[in-house]
This record gives C-alpha cells, structure tokens and sequence, in this order.
C-alpha cells in the first residue's frame, strides 16, 4: 500500500487526475472503475481540463461504475448515472455507450446485478479502480456486515449514509433506502485501486481503514490485501 498524505483537496485532486489520466495514456482502452460523491469533484474538474488540452484521450476508454441508488432512473438529479454524465461523461470525450452504472430501476434487481458482474468479467477485469469511503468505512455501497460480500449485489443503506447523503436530497425522507452496488469481487479484482479521501471528519474512519484490523464491519480494510492499492488523503 501507498499511504499519501497531502496538504489539500487541490493537491489530492491533482495527484488522482494524474494517476488516472496517466492509466489512460499507458492502456487507452483500459477499463476505469468510477466512483461518485463529492471526493472525486476536484479529480474529475482536473480530468476535463487535462482531456480539454489534449493530454489525454477518453475515446477507447470503457467506465463502471460503483453503485447506483435504487428507484433513481438517470433523469434523477441524484441519481448517481446523473452524476457521472453531468460532472464527467458529458465533458470528455468518452463514447457514452461504453460507459456503465447499475440500473437501479431494473425490474429484476437479481438479474441486474449478475449481468453487472458478467460485464465486469467480460472486460476482463477492472484496470483501476478509483473509490471514496464513507464515515462508516463503506465502499461503494458495501456497508459494514458480518461479512465481505463478493458479488454486485442490492444492500439496505445504513441509517449513518442516509444521513450523510441526506444533505444532496430535499430531505432526508428522499434518500432511498436501497442501493445496488459492486461487491468486494469487482473491487478486489481491480489491477490496481486509488482511494481518496479528504478532511478531518474522515481521519478517525483511514486509520481504522487501512492500520487497523481487516474486518467487514470496516468495509475498507479489506484493501489492506490488495497488491496494488494507493491511498490519498488531506486533512483539509
Ligand atoms: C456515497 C458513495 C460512495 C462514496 C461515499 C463518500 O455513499 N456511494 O461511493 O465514497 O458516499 O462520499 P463523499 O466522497 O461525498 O464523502
């Protein structure tokens, strides 16, 4: 594991864009592993403005992402397919067509699921995978458990990540209570894996992560095992 501490949102933000674009420059139709919330903003600010000087070239790239909230269709402005179209799909140039999220509307959620996991095989895998963590230690949506869950699968949002994720919805009644998020499997397959995360609200939660016990009950600390995992963190 790579621990990297920098001073700011800004210098975490440059590092990530340029580790991602620099996957890119090496594997131009790599497959990236997306992630959404607010961590990865400043990430994919810096990508737009990389692909818009021409340093780096989108075209062949495939995405998947995480997660999706369930009953959020992509027209929802939270819904998470929203997100990735709006902050960075519609500012690159990516072929929207190889870009994935969960269907969180599908009307078989199993059979969604299994198809996102033959998807993930058929791309043979997950170049890098780039993630957030959740006060609770979550990825994805994988929330802590009694144990790791492997397969894409529908989980039951905590009652700290409706909270969290309360301050994008009118009112905390809007957050749904459901997710259908990649398991541990797409996570842990990934060739190689950035975690970024920012401010002191989040410090209690990496040290637990990554120089505590690898436990389900912190999600995150199953990274502790991956061979190629970076972590970026600011305390500001
Ligand atoms: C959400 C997402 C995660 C994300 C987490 C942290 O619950 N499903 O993928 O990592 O929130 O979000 P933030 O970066 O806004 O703190």
């Amino acid at each position: 594991m790579r621990y990297i501490t920098v001073k700011n949102y800004d210098e975490l933000s440059t590092k990530a864009a340029a580790l991602i674009c620099a996957q890119v420059n090496v594997k131009p139709n790599c497959v990236l592993g997306l992630a959404t919330g607010s961590s990865p903003l400043g990430t994919y600010a810096k990508i737009i403005e990389k692909c818009a000087n021409g340093e780096v070239d989108f075209s062949e790239v495939t995405s998947i992402n995480l997660d999706e909230y369930m009953g959020l269709d992509g027209t929802h402005d939270q819904s998470y397919r929203y997100f990735m179209n709006t902050n960075l799909f519609s500012k690159i140039n990516i072929d929207l067509a190889k870009t994935h999220v969960p269907n969180g509307c599908a009307a078989d959620l199993e059979a969604e699921c299994r198809a996102y996991d033959a998807l993930i095989a058929e791309h043979g895998g997950i170049d890098l995978q780039l993630l957030g963590i959740g006060l609770d230690g979550h990825i994805g949506f994988n929330e802590p458990d009694k144990y790791f869950e492997k397969a894409t699968h529908v989980v039951e949002l905590d009652p700290s990540t409706i909270e969290a994720n309360a301050r994008f919805f009118a009112s905390e009644a809007d957050v749904p209570r459901k997710a259908v998020t990649m398991g541990m499997g797409g996570i842990m397959t990934a060739k190689k894996v950035l975690l970024i995360a920012s401010g002191k609200n989040k410090k209690e939660i990496m040290e637990k992560a990554f120089f505590g016990p690898i436990t389900p009950e912190v999600p995150a600390s199953i990274l502790q095992l991956h061979p190629d995992l970076t972590v970026i963190y600011s305390e500001e």
